[in-house]
């Protein structure tokens, strides 16, 4: 019986020796140490021997199966070793092939307009500023001249907060937010997002405005004018024409809307300026009286003139979109289309 193990563990050595693969010698280890293997055989078969044989064959059995069982493991673990070095062998990196390329972003058309029109301002003194956009019924209504029972309130559509607060309808609250912590004179930009409850083709719940705000002594409508048409002309070409009509703000007197020479039919009659020929761009005037009185300016010391921009409008015309709500899709198609653009 003894004899019978030592030629089965030297058969056993050749098959190990002849194995060149571990699935070769996973065979080997099936067809000795498996369910149904040679070795397990005869472990099964101690049973029917006598005592005596039953501890010399068991001990030899059992000595057998741990060589075995080591031969296994250490051929199968150099082979293995084997097989990952043939791998890292063939699979050299070239670290001089080309990556894979990402591509480059674009920014978005509405900073970049924001940009341009900060930048045009910045040239004449204009610095930037900015508030929250949750802000106080005081800042965002009453210290602009419009009171609890003010129509005009009406008008702006507000997201109404539980605590009291409001979503800002306009960027003119920041006018009031830079009087009250800066003295005259002052010459300030408030780009940033604004809220109201409407939402259709054309009108977006949030939406930006950029403020402008200019105090000073002795400042007068001739120079909301000249710089207004200005900016305008700076943006959108030398040659355009700029229209002044009078209009209605509570926190401004006189106010006035601004209108640019529409600038796809240069004047003729589109449908993008309604057969006009001229495009709505912004609210501007004279700062209220109650205004400076609300922020503790004095009304008869200093003058100042206010202005407010959509800035999604003026995208929309400068770069010629024809749908606001492709301002807002986020489609990487559509803003991969402004990568080189001013
Ligand atoms: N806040 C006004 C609006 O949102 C615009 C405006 C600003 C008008 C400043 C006059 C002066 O409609």
């Amino acid at each position: 019986m003894i004899s019978r193990l030592e030629e089965l563990k030297s058969k056993c050595e050749t098959a190990l020796q002849n194995a060149d693969t571990v699935s070769g010698i996973e065979d080997v280890r099936i067809s000795y140490l498996g369910k149904k293997g040679v070795l397990t055989d005869i472990l099964k078969g101690l049973k029917d021997l006598s005592n005596e044989e039953k501890a010399s064959v068991g001990q030899a059995a059992n000595q057998i199966k741990t060589q075995i069982t080591d031969a296994i493991d250490a051929k199968r673990h150099a082979l293995e070793r084997d097989e990952m070095n043939a791998k890292l062998v063939s699979d050299t990196v070239d670290v001089s092939a080309p990556g894979v390329g990402r591509g480059s972003g674009a920014s978005h058309p509405l900073h970049r307009m924001e940009k341009l029109i900060v930048e045009c301002l910045g040239r004449i003194g204009f610095s930037t500023v900015s508030g929250p956009e949750i802000e106080t019924e005081f800042n965002n209504f009453e210290a602009l001249n419009i009171p609890a029972s003010h129509p005009a309130r009406d008008m702006h559509d507000t997201f109404y907060m539980k605590d009291g607060g409001v979503l800002r309808t306009h960027t003119s609250p920041v006018q009031i937010r830079a009087m009250q912590t800066m003295a005259p004179p002052l010459r300030i930009l408030a780009p940033g997002k604004v809220f109201r409850c409407d939402a259709d083709v054309s009108h977006s719940p949030v939406f930006h405005q950029i403020e402008g705000l200019l105090v000073d002594k002795h400042v007068s409508f001739a120079e909301l004018k000249g710089t207004l048409e200005f900016f305008l002309r700076s943006l959108f070409g030398d040659s355009k024409k700029v229209r002044f009509r009078p209009s209605y703000f509570p926190f401004t007197v006189p106010s006035c809307e601004v209108d640019l020479e529409c600038v796809m039919c240069k004047g003729k009659g589109c449908g993008i300026c309604k057969q006009t020929g001229w495009l709505e761009v912004m609210g501007a005037g004279m700062v209220h009286r109650n205004v400076f009185k609300a922020v503790g300016y004095d009304p008869e010391e200093v003058t100042g003139f206010a202005f407010g921009l959509g800035v999604d409008r003026l995208a929309m015309l400068y770069y010629q979109i024809s749908d606001i709500r492709l301002l807002y899709e986020n489609d990487a198609r559509f803003i991969s289309q402004f990568k080189g653009a001013a």
